[in-house]
């Protein structure tokens, strides 16, 4: 079997397997968020040369863990590099290939605190995942799930939208096609 298809499929039944652990909003998450990331990096992929299947591979397993645990575990992070690895290594990935998919785009997807992406993949990966929460109702179904006051919940958005916008987004492009959806998104929460 092709080994993205095997890859996507073990995805897949690791959200559907509903582990008591995993995050509330693992579902949506999966169906709203992995699945367009993923729609998403493969646009930019072939706009701008990368590898087409590493970059779908990432985007499947960035947020992983979601699967197990709630995205607010302070392991969170680690889990999703591990389940990657495994889930990687069972489709047929090389280490070649983990050392893009795991250690350098999913590792660094968040771009937190500076640390970002080298590969062009991971570039793919990061601004994949800003479109998937500029261009979506992904904030407004957080806003939902957090149980968050709304003063809380207008700064952590208000805070993830800047970090879509400036840090994640590695393609002039891509900021020129999302800072409608940001300047949107900016403007109903700084209300
Ligand atoms: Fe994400």
């Amino acid at each position: 079997m092709n080994r993205l298809v095997e890859l996507k499929k073990s995805v897949a039944s690791l959200y559907a397997s509903k582990l008591p652990t995993r995050a509330d909003w693992a579902d949506w998450l999966y169906d709203n968020h992995v699945i367009v990331a993923a729609e998403f990096a493969e646009i930019l992929a072939k706009r701008h040369g990368a590898n087409i299947e590493l970059s779908v591979a990432a985007s499947l397993l960035h947020d992983v863990a979601d699967a197990t645990m709630s995205r607010f575990d302070p392991t969170h992070a680690k889990e999703s590099l591990k389940i990657s690895r495994k889930l990687l290594n069972q489709a047929g990935y090389s280490d070649k290939d983990m050392a893009i998919v795991v250690d350098d785009a999913i590792r660094y997807h968040s771009c937190h605190d500076g640390e970002m992406p080298q590969s062009i993949e991971g570039k793919v990966l990061a601004t994949a995942d800003s479109y998937a929460h500029l261009k979506t109702d992904f904030y407004i179904f957080a806003a939902n799930q957090l149980g968050k006051s709304l003063e809380e919940l207008k700064n952590w958005t208000l805070k993830k939208i800047e970090r879509d916008i400036n840090d994640k987004c590695f393609f002039d492009d891509a900021r020129e096609e999302l800072m409608p959806d940001y300047l949107m998104i900016k403007e109903l929460f700084s209300r």
